[in-house]
């Protein structure tokens, strides 16, 4: 299998979809070389599942950048770049990210969110489908734009909504499906195999 780029992945906390990726990336199902896990929380467990793998795991402390969102992207792109990435995964990235972010990598960075967008954006996406009564949620990866989980859809899953359900028991159904998907989306893009028109992503 050849490598088709470079894969950086941001993650904020347990690193599920992290580990999910590197699993897929060794059982040569996504053709990339993991280059460097960033997170913006020092405790976050997805920096020990990097370094179990053998990935680079870089902290970058938000406090220093005071509130200055685009300087805080800035070090980070540049601590990507140091690491030769071409691919971005935000796995689990508690921060939006800025323009100055997503033109250091155009069209080449991906967000995971638990359920089926435009439904139930932004936080706490399982309790507000649960809230809301619906019958069916899932997960969508998507290409990351300046809006909170706007982006062009490349993937979605569905799974469905059980009468007991709660926050916890719907997070964990539709973490199997991300599992699943994130890895294949980013596949998609490493080989080329999309395109963007409009606000479709259609194959290549
Ligand atoms: C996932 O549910 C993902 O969809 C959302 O944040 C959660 C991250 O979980 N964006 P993990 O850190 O990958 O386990």
């Amino acid at each position: 299998m050849t490598n088709q780029g470079t894969l950086g992945v941001l993650a904020s906390g347990r690193g599920s979809n992290l580990e999910a990726l590197l699993e897929a990336i060794a059982g040569g199902r996504l053709p990339v070389r993991p280059g460097v896990v960033v997170s913006n929380r020092s405790a976050a467990r997805a920096l020990e599942v990097a370094r179990s793998h053998g990935v680079p795991a870089v902290f970058v402390d938000p406090r220093p950048f005071a509130g200055d969102r685009e300087a805080y992207d800035r070090e980070v792109v540049g601590v990507l770049r140091r690491h030769g990435v071409d691919l971005v995964a935000l796995a689990g990235y508690m921060r939006l990210v800025t323009p100055a972010f997503l033109s250091g990598f155009p069209g080449r960075v991906l967000n995971i969110h638990p359920s089926l967008l435009p439904a139930f954006p932004g936080l706490d996406a399982h309790s507000q489908a649960l809230t809301y009564g619906v019958k069916v949620s899932g997960c969508s990866v998507f290409l990351v734009d300046e809006g909170v989980d706007t982006g062009p859809i490349i993937l979605q899953a569905a799974v469905p909504v059980e009468d007991g359900d709660t926050p916890e028991t719907l997070a964990a159904r539709i973490l199997e499906q991300e599992h699943r998907i994130f890895p294949e989306a980013l596949r998609l893009v490493a080989e080329g195999r999309i395109r963007v028109e409009g606000r479709r992503v259609v194959r290549a």
